[in-house]
This record gives structure tokens, C-alpha cells and sequence, in this order.
């Protein structure tokens, strides 16, 4: 029989496509999603709007004590500062904390979870069923954001995006707390050469296996 409630731990860089598979595996399960880097950048943008530094820990925890989980807006949150902004307010242990403890909760929920972000696999939900580490050369993250701005109207340069997204893994993968990596027991799945199809029914398959006890 099915376990009661299960979670799929999915970490990886800034664009790895693994919001896209976390989405496409939540449907297909008829889980719940959630996607942590908005709680990051939730915060960020609470202190941007209220134009106070980025490192203040004391008004930074009481912004991610407030975070509302039901209330996290995609679109207002998906812009590029506050996501750069979001990777900062994330090395302080305090806001860290604050976070985790609201995705603990979420991540409880039945019948079963799908989180993404960073630290899922290490940190929010070490005992996952299920982990992936999704990842994809630098160059191939670059190649689908430009791709992605580009669709939508506005101006890319890749070479910009290219030296922000290795600015950003940089800081995500050598912070203190928490550091961006693969857990140990997580099934690394590189998206370089594969579409979200491919990907999906990979990660597909390791799920099916562990729901099935094995
Ligand atoms: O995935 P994203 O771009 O929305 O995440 C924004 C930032 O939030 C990311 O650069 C680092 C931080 N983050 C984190 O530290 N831990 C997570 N579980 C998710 C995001």
C-alpha cells in the first residue's frame, strides 16, 4: 500500500529546471508544492520595500516570521533583484531558521509534498523518501533564462546572465548554513543534455520505485 504521506526533496542552482520538474511531479502525485526560494525571497522584498539593508538579521527574522505560506506571490517575487536580494537574505542563520520551521509544517501535509530549493534534501527534510539533486552546466542554465527573457518580450544578454548565475551559485554553495550540495543519498540528475520530459520521467521512476517500498 502507498505510504500516508510522502515528500519529494528537490534541490539544485538557480535555474536547473527544477522548479519546472517540482511543479510537473506535484501534479501528476496530486501533491502539494511548495517552491522555498519564495519564502527567501518573500523576505527580501519585505525589506527592499521598506528600503532597509539586506544583512539587518533582527528585522530579516521577523520578516520570515511573518512569511504566509498561502499568501506567496509568484509574480511579484520572480523578479531578478529580488531574487539576487533573496540569496543574501539567505545566509543569516536566524531567517533560516524562521523558514525551515514554516517549511517543516508544509511539508507534512497529505497527502504528500513536493519541495524545492537548496537545503530540502540536507536540511528541511532529511528523512525525504525521495531526493533529487537537479543540476546543468552553467552555460545550459544561461542558455534558458536568455531563452526565457527573450520569449517574453524583453532585452537579454547572455553574457550578463551567464556571470550572474555564477555569481549566484558562488554564494549559494559557499554560505555557512545550509550551503547549496547534494545530499547524500540524493539521485543527481544532470538536465544539460535533457528536456523536461526526459527529466520528469526519470525522476518519475525513482519515485515510483520508492512509493512501491524499494
Ligand atoms: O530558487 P530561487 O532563485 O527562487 O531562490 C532564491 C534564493 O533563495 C537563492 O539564491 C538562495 C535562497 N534559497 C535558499 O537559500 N534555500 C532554499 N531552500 C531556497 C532558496
Amino acid at each position: 500500500a502507498a505510504p500516508l504521506r510522502f515528500t519529494i526533496a528537490i534541490d539544485g542552482p538557480a535555474a536547473s529546471g527544477k522548479g519546472t520538474l517540482a511543479r510537473r511531479l506535484a501534479d501528476y502525485y496530486g501533491y502539494h508544492h511548495l517552491d522555498t526560494g519564495l519564502t527567501y525571497r518573500a523576505v527580501a522584498k519585505a525589506l527592499l520595500d521598506q528600503n532597509m539593508a539586506l544583512d539587518d538579521e533582527f528585522l530579516a527574522e521577523k520578516a520570515a516570521r511573518g512569511i504566509d505560506l498561502s499568501k506567496l506571490d509568484r509574480t511579484a517575487l520572480s523578479t531578478h533583484d529580488v531574487g539576487e536580494a533573496a540569496s543574501k537574505v539567505a545566509v543569516m542563520p536566524a531567517v533560516r531558521r524562521a523558514l525551515v520551521a514554516a517549511q517543516q509544517a508544509f511539508a507534512q501535509r497529505s497527502p504528500g509534498t513536493v519541495l524545492d530549493g537548496r537545503d530540502i534534501g540536507t536540511v528541511v527534510c532529511p528523512d525525504a523518501p525521495v531526493k533529487l539533486y537537479i543540476t546543468a552546466s552553467p552555460q545550459a542554465r544561461a542558455k534558458r533564462r536568455f531563452d526565457e527573457i527573450k520569449s517574453s518580450g524583453a532585452p537579454a544578454q547572455y553574457e550578463e546572465i551567464l556571470a550572474d548565475l555564477t555569481r549566484r551559485d558562488a554564494r549559494d554553495m559557499g554560505r555557512t548554513d545550509s550551503p547549496l550540495k547534494p545530499a547524500a543519498d540524493a539521485h543527481l540528475l544532470d538536465t544539460t543534455e535533457m528536456d523536461i520530459e526526459t527529466a520528469f520521467l526519470a525522476a518519475k521512476k525513482l519515485i515510483d520505485q520508492a512509493l512501491a517500498g524499494n
